[in-house]
């Protein structure tokens, strides 16, 4: 027999019970499904955030496919040892832990967690030294969601690269997350930056600030006579063989993929031994500070995420979908209002 609930068991029950996108097993994106689960609480040093906005993107796709059986190490070996998923989050603190000194309830915050990840639920835990700020007064849940998880990919390897104003760079892959990112964050250091794209993103790669930009549909980027500083293949598809001869006499190259049999992995050990054009392979990481500077580009209008689309947390595995066509253009939001 259904049990009956009285009015006060219903309100406990949705006090303590939440919606959320969650997987129980590696593989494609209809393993996410959407289910009502306990809401988390926050332990004494973290915050409890209603979240409004989160994006789908190419780190949550990694772990969920497990693709890289290497992400398993770190997300479980045989299965998901965190059941939802979302890195990216932008929402309102409901309530802190007794230790929190640099948060209050209500504070407008966003951030990065691809440790715990998720934020694709109405509400999670964050501890108060991890990647989290508050949102600039006029920024929106939308537009701070997706400001992190490009940007500090991106911001990792320009750092490695140690991108001055005196550098040619270019950016292979400049519609993506990463690269649009990237674009705006080496225009940022004065540095002269030649993006590639394709014919229908050409204008809103140089609305982003690139002062160059190669169609590959109509040309061969590796036929051009430019000598580079650095270059920057933010979506994986060239190789440094492919790449060496358009490089400075001591060019840096970095991909966001091992290619080939992992050979950016050896040819980051390999190169540097060599006093010339060299491979670089640089583990993203992330801190508060990071999320504080991107903060700072943001409030001074200096770096803006792109936004492809939007979909509503129910809409979650068509969002999967999408961003697994790796034509997105920009980040894809997820919305829970
Ligand atoms: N495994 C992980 O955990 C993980 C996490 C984050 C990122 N990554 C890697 O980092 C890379 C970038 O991620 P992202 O989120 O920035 O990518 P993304 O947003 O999915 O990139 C999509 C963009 O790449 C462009 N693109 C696709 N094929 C291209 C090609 N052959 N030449 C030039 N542009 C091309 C597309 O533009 P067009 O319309 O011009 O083709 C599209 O706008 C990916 O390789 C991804 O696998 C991996």
């Amino acid at each position: 027999m259904a049990k009956v609930y009285c009015f006060t068991d219903v309100k406990a029950i949705c006090l303590t019970r939440m919606k959320a996108a969650v997987y129980k097993k590696y593989g494609p994106p209809e393993v996410v499904k959407l289910v009502e689960v306990e809401k988390p609480s926050p332990g004494s040093d973290e915050v409890l955030i209603r979240v409004f906005a989160t994006t789908v993107n190419r780190t949550d796709c990694g772990f969920r496919s497990a693709e890289y059986f290497i992400s398993r190490f770190f997300s479980g070996l045989f299965k998901p040892k965190y059941g939802i998923l979302g890195n990216e989050f932008a929402g309102i603190i409901e309530a802190v832990g007794k230790d929190v000194k640099l948060f209050k309830a209500g504070d407008r915050v966003f951030g990065y967690n691809d440790t715990k990840f998720g934020a694709h639920a109405e509400f999670m835990t964050i501890a108060e030294s991890d990647a989290i700020s508050t949102i600039p007064d006029d920024v929106t849940f939308e537009q701070a969601a997706p400001i992190s998880e490009g940007a500090h990919y991106a911001l990792c390897n320009i750092r490695a690269a140690k991108v001055t104003g005196e550098h040619d760079v270019l950016i292979y892959g400049a519609t993506g997350a990463i690269g649009s990112a990237a674009v705006q964050l080496v225009k940022n250091l004065d540095a002269k930056v030649t993006a590639v794209c394709n014919t229908q993103n050409v204008e809103v790669v140089r609305s982003l600030g690139a002062d160059q930009v190669i169609d590959y549909m109509t040309q061969d980027f590796t036929k051009t006579d430019q000598k580079f500083d650095f270059i920057f293949d933010a979506v994986g598809k060239s190789s440094f063989a492919q790449c060496k001869p358009l490089l400075k006499k001591h060019g840096i190259y970095i991909s966001t993929e091992l290619e080939k049999n992992s050979e950016n992995i050896f040819l980051a050990l390999l190169t540097p031994l060599f006093n010339g054009r060299k491979v670089m392979f640089p583990l993203p990481t992330i801190k508060k500070e990071d999320v504080n500077f991107l903060k700072y580009l943001v409030e001074s209008g200096k770096y803006k995420p792109l936004v492809d689309r939007s979909y509503h947390l129910d809409n979650i595995v068509e969002a999967y979908k999408y961003v697994e066509t790796r034509q997105k253009v920009g980040n894809v939001v997820i919305t829970l209002t």
